[in-house]
């Protein structure tokens, strides 16, 4: 079975564009794709996290949009003029921009699909057909270039810990020593078009047999790593351990010397180096400076927000109260058995009243990161500051 969250077919004959994303809420206990048609739909399972991951989150608003242009296309509703095209896209792009805030990739595919309809519109032969196809393909685009940065990502990172770590130089002299890597929430399969950031680097240590075991946290309070990286990790057959968030700081002072590095995603990388990344992030980056090991973050070149300065300028989204007061369990029938078969719901873990604070995100300082792995290489610091220019030109 392949993995994957975005499910999308392209227009045939006078079928329109079909797009379905896993319900990550049902994971790992059931394997349910959910059909998105319109904008809304696509906003709903956004916000709901159904489908989440930095990357997925744009890919799925570019192609739910896909799918509306593609619908009014075989229907022949779409908007008369080529103008009235890119100002509908427009309109849309900006709501579906509106889902959830601190994730970059979003707000730079729709500055990037906005260019697209605009150039379109203003050829001298536009037509609302040829933007509306325009838009579709830069959409459609988008979906397959992920996987190939992906995997480039996964190939810089590999390389870069084989080379430059502890662990690495160790084993490429000893085959029999250690290199385990540790990552947070989900970066996988689940959370891009395919293959993954962090993860991917996961896959691709794996892959040239210099990967003997990974690390995921469970990632309070969504549990991204224990529902996801672990089914990810366990779908492919990688040698892998779950530990609560705050196992983490015994783990590293333990396996400090076979621990090659902390590898976790990003959500936003300010233009200082500063990333956004799954609440949690953070005290894993001073854990890791703590005991001498490497913090890497892996993500595609659209998740540096160069415009944004530093950290203190990222939106941090806050999420409801309930994802910390309550987990998910099985659901019981009045004599306290539990029916396994029946789906779950959810069950309150916390005092009733009690107030509480809940961040979906963390920012790490630039300092304490050692690397940026990119789909075009590793930026490291120089005199002790990230300059991302270069990766750009
Ligand atoms: O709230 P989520 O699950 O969308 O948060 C996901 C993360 O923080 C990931 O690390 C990040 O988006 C990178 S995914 C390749």
């Amino acid at each position: 079975m392949v993995l994957e969250a975005i499910q999308y077919d392209p227009a045939s004959e006078n079928a329109p564009p079909s797009l379905r994303v896993l319900d990550q809420l049902q994971l790992p206990h059931r394997t349910t794709f959910e059909q998105i048609k319109t904008c809304e739909e696509a906003h709903d399972a956004i916000k709901k996290m159904k489908v989440r991951g930095a990357p997925a989150i744009a890919i799925v608003a570019a192609l739910a949009l896909a799918v509306e242009v593609g619908s009014s296309v075989v229907q022949h509703q779409l908007p008369h003029s080529p103008e009235e095209v890119r100002t509908t896209l427009g309109g849309r792009l900006d709501y579906l921009q509106t889902s959830r805030p601190t994730a970059v990739n979003l707000g730079d595919a729709v500055g990037k699909l906005k260019v697209v309809a605009q150039n379109a519109a203003s050829k001298s032969d536009a037509s609302a057909a040829s933007v509306a196809q325009a838009y579709i393909v830069a959409a459609e685009r988008m979906l397959v270039d992920d996987v190939s940065d992906n995997r480039a990502i996964g190939e810089y990172g590999a390389r870069w810990i084989e080379a430059n770590t502890a662990a690495g130089r160790k084993r490429r002299s000893d085959r029999h020593a250690e290199l385990k890597v540790l990552t947070h929430c989900n970066t996988g399969s689940l959370a891009t078009a395919g293959y993954g950031t962090a993860l991917g680097v996961i896959r691709s240590l794996r892959a040239s047999d210099n990967l003997t075991r990974a690390y995921c946290t469970e990632t309070r309070p969504y549990n991204q790593g224990s529902r996801l990286t672990a089914f990810e990790l366990v779908h492919d057959d990688i040698p892998a351990t779950l530990v609560t968030d705050s196992m983490a700081c015994a783990l590293l002072a333990k396996e400090k010397d076979s621990l090659a590095a902390i590898v976790v995603g990003a959500d936003r990388v300010a233009a200082n180096g500063d990333t956004a990344n799954k609440i949690g992030t953070y005290s894993l980056a001073v854990l890791a400076r703590h005991h001498g090991v490497k913090f890497l973050v892996a993500a595609p070149r659209t998740t540096i927000d160069r415009h944004t300065l530093s950290g203190a300028d990222i939106v941090i989204e806050q999420r409801a109260p309930e994802e910390v007061t309550r987990i998910k369990g099985p659901k019981v029938d009045d004599n306290g058995k539990i029916l396994i078969d029946e789906g779950s719901e959810l069950i309150s873990t916390a005092a009733s009243g009690i107030e509480v604070w809940n961040p979906a995100f963390d920012v790490t300082p630039a300092h304490l990161i050692d690397g940026v792995i990119t789909e075009v290489g590793v930026v490291e610091k120089k005199d002790g500051k990230f300059d991302f220019e270069a990766i750009f030109t």
